[in-house]
């Protein structure tokens, strides 16, 4: 007999950081229901009680928790005690969906490899706040979203897949974002999905797949699945 047949199946384990509305969330909770994601979510955190996320969250019968900051003296304090809250759900990965505030270093350090993050952007343009205001500003006629492995720098860390979408004529902060966001859930999804089944990991300052550097994000593609960059080339 295998070794594989003396443990017990246990799935991956999902935590959840979010600030805001929780469309993102919403996304990963769809997905599990309908089969496509083969994880569970152990629990959802954030800064603010008020949070769209936590209502969807309990809605889902998921453990639901809001921590002040306003009852922490300093960063390092608030994520001292928001992230062994974290750990005490022993997460596989934690994932950061509209989660709006800086990360300590010390929390950062602590789940290495072991933290994502969303953002409206094709990073390494546009870090940081008003991303589709600035693209905008920019003429630039392609934007999209990013997900990356959490680092001390502020959305600099390695990018495992990213959606891209044109920029349109006459697009507004507003219309571009929802662009954005509706790309935004299946890039999510389907980078999780990759990491819980053990094909993309960090390695360092890159994105291993199946056990080689990436040498460029994976891109999204519009049957909504991840694809190697060669791929869709036409080099
Ligand atoms: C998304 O645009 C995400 O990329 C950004 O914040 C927004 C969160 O949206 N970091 P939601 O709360 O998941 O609806």
């Amino acid at each position: 007999m295998s070794p594989a047949h003396s443990h017990t199946f246990r799935p991956f384990r999902i935590a959840v950081l979010a600030s805001g509305r929780g469309s993102n969330l919403a996304a990963l909770i769809a997905a599990r229901a309908a089969g496509r994601l083969p994880v569970e979510l152990v629990g959802v955190f954030s800064d603010r009680a008020g949070a769209g996320a936590l209502e969807i969250a309990r809605a889902h019968g998921i453990p639901a928790l809001a921590l002040s900051p306003k009852d922490s003296a300093d960063r390092t304090a608030f994520d001292e005690s928001l992230f062994s809250r974290i750990a005490a759900v022993q997460p596989d990965l934690i994932v950061c969906a509209g989660y709006m505030r800086l990360i300590s270093e010390a929390a950062v350090r602590r789940f290495a490899g072991r933290m994502i993050n969303i953002h409206p952007s094709l990073l390494p343009k546009y870090p940081g706040l008003h991303t589709h205001a600035r693209a905008i500003a920019a003429g630039e006629r392609e934007h999209g979203a990013s997900v990356h492995y959490v680092i001390p720098a502020l959305d600099a860390g390695p990018v495992i897949a990213q959606a891209r979408v044109p920029v349109l004529d006459g697009d507004t902060p507003e219309t571009l974002a929802g662009r954005v966001l509706e790309r935004e859930h299946p890039l999510l999804v389907a980078s999780v999905r990759w990491i819980a089944e053990g094909r993309v990991r960090q390695a360092g300052a890159a994105v291993a797949l199946d056990g080689r550097p990436l040498p460029a994000p994976l891109l999204l593609g519009p049957d909504q699945e991840l694809h190697p960059p060669c791929e869709s080339s036409t080099a």
